[in-house]
């Protein structure tokens, strides 16, 4: 194994995604990639190309990082890079939607980072080098109606990143937030699959449209290509000192000034947009 090629590990590797365009582009800048996804088939594009090591991972379950931890430490040594992409959407009204959709919102978006983090961590720091890169989203800069669950499980990822920056830095580990504006991949689809086992909703059923047209709301023509955000991106991450904090999309910009606009201007404008 050539000892000069970083070994990149990144979750949520589905065909159409964003992921599958991260592992792409890490593969091309000369890196291994561990590709995972919940199912194989979801990356048999990349089945017979040697650039890619595929293993199948559920970010929920602890026996599942173990058993990935194993095959990639037995079959590299090492990890070098680690990208949190995995994330689910939660579409609906936060004074309604179930508290299990909230609670698998954040055990996917939260806590499946961290459970990523605390295994690779010791090995990382073992070697006192290492990037962890983690997705978060820019709607948690002007976090509006509709998907509440979503954008506060996102401001969590910014929040503990920048904890894990600090904490990180004795260890000789780099720790990065990616922060994708609208970028083209399957989570409207997803989010709409997931919206349709959702409760008939009771003060918000005159809002029903609106709420419904949030799960494509990332995913318009403007929105940016998933091959274009993922090169930019490994551009970013494979600098020898990392930004902090990268942030590129359609509506990215947007989202960065709303984030300083006082409140009753960003509320004004939400109120609009989201027909609230
Ligand atoms: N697209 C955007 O505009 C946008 C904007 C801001 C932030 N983001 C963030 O970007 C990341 C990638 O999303 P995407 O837009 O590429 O959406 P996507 O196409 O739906 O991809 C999400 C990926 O996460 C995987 N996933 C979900 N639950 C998982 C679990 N329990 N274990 C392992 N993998 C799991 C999905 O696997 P399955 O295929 O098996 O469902 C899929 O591979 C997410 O964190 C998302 O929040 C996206």
């Amino acid at each position: 194994m050539e000892e000069t090629k970083e070994v990149v590990l990144i979750t949520g590797c589905s065909n159409g995604g964003i992921g599958h365009e991260l592992a792409r582009a890490f593969a091309s800048k000369n890196c291994f990639v561990v590709a995972t996804a919940r199912s194989l088939t979801s990356m048999s594009d990349f089945e017979d190309d040697p650039r890619f090591f595929l293993q199948e991972l559920d970010v929920l379950s602890d026996q599942s990082v173990t058993r990935l931890l194993t095959n990639v430490l037995e079959k590299f040594g090492r990890i070098d890079i680690l990208v949190n992409n995995a994330g689910v959407q939660c579409v609906g009204p936060l004074a309604e939607v179930p508290l299990y959709s909230i609670q698998h919102t954040f055990n996917t978006n939260v806590f499946g980072p961290l459970r990523l983090i605390q295994s690779v961590v010791p090995h990382m720091a073992s070697r006192k080098k290492g990037k962890i890169v983690n997705v978060g989203s820019c709607i948690a800069l002007a976090p509006g109606p509709w998907s509440g669950a979503y954008s506060a499980s996102k401001a969590a990822v910014h929040s503990f990143t920048d904890t894990l920056r600090l904490e990180l830095r004795p260890f000789g580990i780099d720790v990065i937030t990616v922060v994708p504006g609208a970028v083209t991949s399957n989570i409207g689809n997803s989010a709409i699959a997931n919206y349709s086992q959702m409760p008939e909703w009771k003060l918000y059923k005159k809002f029903e449209e609106a709420i419904r047209a949030r799960a494509h709301f990332s995913q318009g023509p403007r929105s940016t290509p998933a091959e274009e955000f993922g090169k930019r991106t490994v551009n970013a991450v494979l600098k020898e000192k990392p930004p902090a904090w990268f942030s590129t999309g359609h509506f990215s910009t947007i989202a960065a000034i709303m984030y300083y606009l006082p409140l009753f201007i960003k509320d004004f404008i939400l109120r609009k947009r989201m027909k609230c």
